[in-house]
């Protein structure tokens, strides 16, 4: 009993011991882990303080980082190109030839102005890594600055953009409420001048294959891409084959102000429409959920936003529709019409002619374009609706055009199109 109450009382003794050497070291630990977290906050709090601190012999241990390397910041601040409006003006403010020479290239990853509007497109991030990024939202209402809201036009191109001198046109004037996004085949230079609203507005493109989700994948990276512009509104989608049909402000104000997104999203009860739906895409796609129309679509920020963050939905229809099926024609009518039908107007605002039958609609030549025909796209009859009221500006955009249509549609713009 005794011996075994020794024993017991050894144990304790040897236990308490071990407790204060274990509570010894949490506390000698803690110690560290405190100094140290508060020896990186002070690392970070006086970084960020004028150099006249570093004399203090409390901090003189702790290094300064010297000159960040932003080599590999994709947020550029936009003195980084050399050719901003400021230094111009310095140069202006006379004498500042010499001072500009000697003046660091600030690159600023931090700046809001990076932030809200990433001046570089060129980026090295998956689109994985692209879409969970484009797919953040502001909780806060007000913006720290002051937020013009833009029109992104996005342009999907098999290459050359043989409308460009129409659209340069079309913007002129205009660039504070525009921006330009180009997806091309990949290695594509798109060669335009420094001046031109199209100037290094390529973004990191990927192969594309008519009918293939490839093609709406190539849709929502350029969508992705323009919604790290937090200026940007309205989205536009847009071919080499398409032209403008009124001038930039009708265009501006008529998308800007509408309730509505312009996604064409009809039932079409015929093999080219229904006949597509797959079985394989229930419980969660049934077939009245399921939608056609043109893959030129024009959306707002918010319907942007939800068609670059599902997965679910679009993964269903990389999986199960294949060709005679084409994801462009169907996945985001589709998912609009399940989710979000409330905020589209159902029809598109780009003219198309499908009267001739066949899988693919009129191409409009030089010898095409008059006068009456512009005018019969611009004031079509055709009811449509803008914000529940009928109009008959149906149509801001019109395809398609082959090259040859560009010097008459040049000649006619200002005195038909008004630009
Ligand atoms: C920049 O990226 C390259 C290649 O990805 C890498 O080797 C280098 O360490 C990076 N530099 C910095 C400062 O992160
Ligand atoms: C954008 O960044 C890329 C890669 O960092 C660079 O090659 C290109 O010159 C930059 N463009 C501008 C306008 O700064
Ligand atoms: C780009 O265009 C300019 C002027 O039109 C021309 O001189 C130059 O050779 C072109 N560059 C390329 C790579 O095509
Ligand atoms: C644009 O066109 C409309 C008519 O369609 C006209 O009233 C307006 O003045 C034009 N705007 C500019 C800036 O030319
Ligand atoms: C568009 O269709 C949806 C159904 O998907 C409907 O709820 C909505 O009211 C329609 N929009 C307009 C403007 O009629
Ligand atoms: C365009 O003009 C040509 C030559 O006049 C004509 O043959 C063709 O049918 C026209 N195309 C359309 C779509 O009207
Ligand atoms: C409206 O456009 C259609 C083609 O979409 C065309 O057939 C029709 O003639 C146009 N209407 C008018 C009044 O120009
Ligand atoms: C431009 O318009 C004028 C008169 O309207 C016409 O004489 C000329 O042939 C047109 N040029 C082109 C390239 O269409």
């Amino acid at each position: 009993m005794a011996r075994g109450g020794k024993e017991e009382g050894e144990k304790h003794i040897g236990l308490l011991k071990l407790a204060q050497t274990l509570s010894f070291l949490l506390i000698f630990m803690a110690g560290i882990i405190i100094g140290l977290a508060a020896s990186s906050h002070i690392d970070r709090y006086f970084n960020s303080l004028p150099r006249m601190f570093s004399s203090s012999t409390h901090l003189q241990t702790i290094p300064f980082s010297t000159t960040p390397d932003y080599s590999n910041c994709t947020v550029i601040h936009r003195d980084c190109t050399g050719n901003d409006e400021n230094d111009e003006n310095d140069d202006d403010g006379g004498g500042g030839g010499g001072v500009k020479a000697e003046k660091p290239k600030v690159r600023d990853c931090w700046s809001i102005d990076g932030f809200v509007r990433p001046e570089n497109l060129t980026h090295v991030m998956t689109d994985d890594e692209l879409f969970w990024r484009a797919s953040m939202v502001p909780v806060k209402e007000e913006y720290p600055y002051e937020r013009v809201p833009k029109v992104a036009f996005l342009f999907l191109t098999r290459g050359p953009l043989p409308m460009l001198p129409l659209w340069e046109k079309f913007f002129k004037g205009n660039e504070k409420y525009l921006s330009v996004y180009v997806h091309t085949p990949p290695g594509y230079d798109m060669n335009v001048s420094r001046d031109s609203p199209f100037y290094d507005r390529q973004i990191p493109s990927q192969k594309v294959e008519w009918g293939s989700p490839l093609l709406t994948d190539a849709e929502k990276r350029l969508l992705a891409n323009a919604l790290l512009d937090f200026s940007n509104e309205r989205f536009v989608l847009l071919s080499e084959s398409c032209v403008p049909v009124y001038n930039f402000s009708t265009v501006y104000s008529y998308l800007i102000n509408s309730a509505y997104s312009f996604v064409d999203s009809y039932d079409e009860p015929t093999r080219y429409g229904r006949g597509r739906y797959s079985r394989k895409m229930l419980p969660d796609i049934k077939l009245h959920h399921w939608r056609k129309g043109s893959q030129w679509f024009e959306v707002n920020r918010k319907i942007a936003i939800y068609i670059i963050s599902d997965s679910k939905y679009y993964s269903l229809f990389k999986q199960f529709c294949r060709p005679a099926c084409y994801p462009d024609e169907h996945y985001i009518p589709t998912f609009l019409n399940m989710f979000h039908g409330s905020m589209n107007a159902n029809r598109s605002v780009t003219w198309v002619d499908w009267s001739i039958g066949g899988p693919h609609p009129a191409t409009y030549a030089a010898a095409n374009i008059t006068e009456e025909f512009l005018q019969s796209i611009r004031k079509n009859e055709t009811d449509c609706l803008y914000n529940d009221e009928p109009t008959s500006l149906c149509f801001l955009f019109a395809r398609k055009f082959s090259p040859s249509a560009l010097a008459p549609l040049m000649n006619l713009s200002s005195t038909v199109m008004g630009f």
